[in-house]
Order: structure tokens, then sequence, then C-alpha cells
């Protein structure tokens, strides 16, 4: 199956009430890892790679794993996105590549460090929808900033910083026709989110509650959405990591939000930390081992089990055959015609 139009999977998933997880791929085992549960749970998927992931990978060798991912689980659904794009060229490099959808993140400026103006953050964006939709490519922006740094990306400070306001929210969606939405709730970058189990004061979900009730028909998406579960945490620290206490975000929480509009839930840091635990594992147990592929194997099947898991709290599990996926080309005459483009720029009263 060709890689398929993020818009379709995530229409596809407000029809059906559920949420899909986007995952952060660096590599061919992490790749392999997404596939393996995607297979196993039957669920429709978005990879997505960051700049630093494309940097790391050179770009055409992760976009070549993906294609070869798309064409061994042909009953997969598979949308390749760019996780926040810094720049309307990051974006345009990704279409050029084949990716289906793009993150123009105009949160932050060009840096991916400073908070942008919301003019600054309007005008890029409709530039990159305009391009993206005129080649069938998704768009996803971002309004409000995310707390935390990621490989030199993110503001920093606290997911409090830059919480997104409603009213800026609606304007931001009818001003760009962004096909997805991400918001800022509370969350973070990274294993180090909440000083204890969040609550209302500190992971936002009325806001998001507020957003979804404005903007019914536009895809939210949740960022920093790891759950940071203990277990993990112990595991890496049983073996010699040294993790201070930390929390994530609960899955109930992004449950709730799946039940508000939330339709794209985005999940690095746990697969991270599963990975890391299992190789310290093999390297504490058996240290006279030196073949990568002693402790790459189990790095790939303790990241699958937590995608799976995930796959399955967000309900996509199971629904990677029930629709056939329709091709960019006639995505783009979607966009063109107004049947497409029209349907997130409805606000409500
Ligand atoms: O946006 C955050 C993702 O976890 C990607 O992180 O920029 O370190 O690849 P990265
Ligand atoms: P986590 O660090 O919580 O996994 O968030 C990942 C993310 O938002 C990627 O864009
Ligand atoms: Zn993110």
């Amino acid at each position: 199956m060709p890689l398929v139009s993020m818009r379709q999977l995530l229409d596809e998933a407000a029809k059906g009430g559920y949420g899909v997880g986007a995952f952060n791929v660096n590599d061919m085992e992490q790749i392999q890892a997404i596939m393996m549960a995607a297979k196993e749970t039957r669920s429709p998927v978005i990879v997505q790679a960051s700049r630093g992931a494309r940097q790391f990978a050179e770009d055409l060798y992760l976009f070549r794993l993906i294609q070869a991912a798309a064409e061994l689980n042909p009953e997969i659904p598979i949308a390749m996105h760019q996780d926040h794009g810094n720049s309307f060229e990051t974006c345009k490099s990704a279409i050029a590549l084949g990716y289906t959808s793009v993150m123009m993140d105009g949160s932050l400026k060009e840096d991916g460090k400073t908070p942008s103006s919301f003019e600054e953050n309007v005008d890029v964006t409709r530039r990159v929808v305009d391009y993206a939709h005129e080649r069938g490519v998704t768009v996803e922006g971002e309004i409000g900033v995310l707390g935390g740094v990621e490989d030199g990306h993110g503001a920093g400070g606290s997911g409090l910083d830059h919480i997104t306001d409603p009213d800026q929210a609606v304007e931001f969606a009818e001003k760009t026709g962004v096909d997805a939405l991400a918001i800022a709730i509370g969350t973070s970058h990274g294993a180090y989110k909440f000083t204890k189990k969040p609550d209302g004061s500190v992971l936002k979900m009325d806001v998001l509650i507020a957003i979804h009730k404005r903007l019914p028909h536009t895809h939210l998406v949740m960022h920093g959405s790891s759950s940071v579960p203990k277990d993990l945490q112990d595991e890496i620290n049983k073996d010699g990591g040294k993790l201070n206490e930390t929390w994530g975000v609960p899955v109930e929480e992004i449950q709730l939000g799946i039940r508000n509009g939330v339709r794209k839930i985005n999940v690095d840091t746990d697969n991270r930390l599963a990975i890391t635990g299992a190789i310290r594992k093999v390297f504490a147990e058996t240290p006279e081992k030196f073949d990568p592929r002693d402790y790459l194997k189990p790095a790939r099947e303790a990241m699958k089990k937590v995608v799976a898991l995930r796959m399955t709290q967000f309900g996509q599990a199971g629904h990677a055959g029930d629709y056939a996926p329709i091709p960019i080309t006639e995505i783009a005459k979607g966009y063109a015609n107004g049947t497409l483009s029209t349907q997130p720029l409805v606000a409500a009263k």
C-alpha cells in the first residue's frame, strides 16, 4: 500500500471515535518495532521524524526504510509525517521526499526556541498549507507552546508557560486551514513533565475540552504525550541508569482527550525508555556480549510492546482494514474543490 494521507487517517479516526498514535523514528529497528505492533494489533499508524531524526539518518535512508515498511505491510495504512517542522523550507523538503504529512510548528521562530507572534505563526503556517494542500499533503499546526527542550527544539521552561488560548485556537484554525491542530495544555517533551501524578492544576484538560467545543471538526493533537511509566523508569535505574523520579501524561487523561476531539497522540519518550532499559539489561546481565543484534533485538521487542499497548489504549487497534487509501492526487483535488479544506474552518458559536 502506498503511504496514506494523514488527513484520511484522522478523518477515519474521528468517524470511529478513536485516536492514532504518532511514533517517532530515527532508525530501522524503531520502524520495525512500530510495524510489528501495527501488524499484531491491526492498526493504522502515523510514523514521524523530527528534524534531528532526518539529520541523524541522512533523510533518504529513513524515507527508504518507511517505503520498505509500506511495501512489506500492504494491509497497514501508514502516514509519514514531519514532526515539528521549523520553517517553510523544512516542510517543503519533507514533501519533496514523499512525506504525506507535515507539521509546521510556527509557535516557535525558525531557531526552534523563541516563541513567535500569533501573526508570524499564522503567516508561515498558511503558506505551508497552501503549498502542501496543492500536493495532497496534510498539515498540522501548533498554537500555544509546549514546555521542555528535545534535541535543541523547544522553548524550555514549564508546560504552563504558554497554554493555548481557545479564542486564538479558533482564529488560528480559521486563518490557516490546518488539518490538525496541536495545542499546549501543560505537557512537555521528554521524560520530565510533572513532579507528581498530574491533576487539573498542571494538565489542562479543561482547556482542551473548551477548544474542542469551539472547533468540533478540527482534529486535535496532543504532543508530549508519553506516560513515562514507572516500570520503564525502574528498568533503566535497576541496571545503572540515573533517572530522577518523574511523571508523564496518564493514559486515562489521553483517553479523555480522545473523547474530546484528540485524534493524533505523539509518543517518543516511552519508546526511548523501553529501548534503553532493554539494552541496559543485556549489558548488565551478559557483559560478555558484543554482537549488536544481541541487544538491538530485545530493544526492538521492548519498543514493540509499548507501541502495541498504546495502539490498544488509543483505540486504533483493529481499524487497519476499515478503509481503502485515497491516492494523494485525489486528496489534492479534494482540497482544491473545497470538500476537504472547509471542514476545519467551521467554528462553533
Ligand atoms: O519533538 C520531540 C520528539 O521527541 C523528537 O525529539 O527532536 O530529539 O528527535 P528529537
Ligand atoms: P514525548 O516526549 O512525551 O514522547 O513527546 C513526543 C512528541 O511530542 C513528539 O513531537
Ligand atoms: Zn512534539
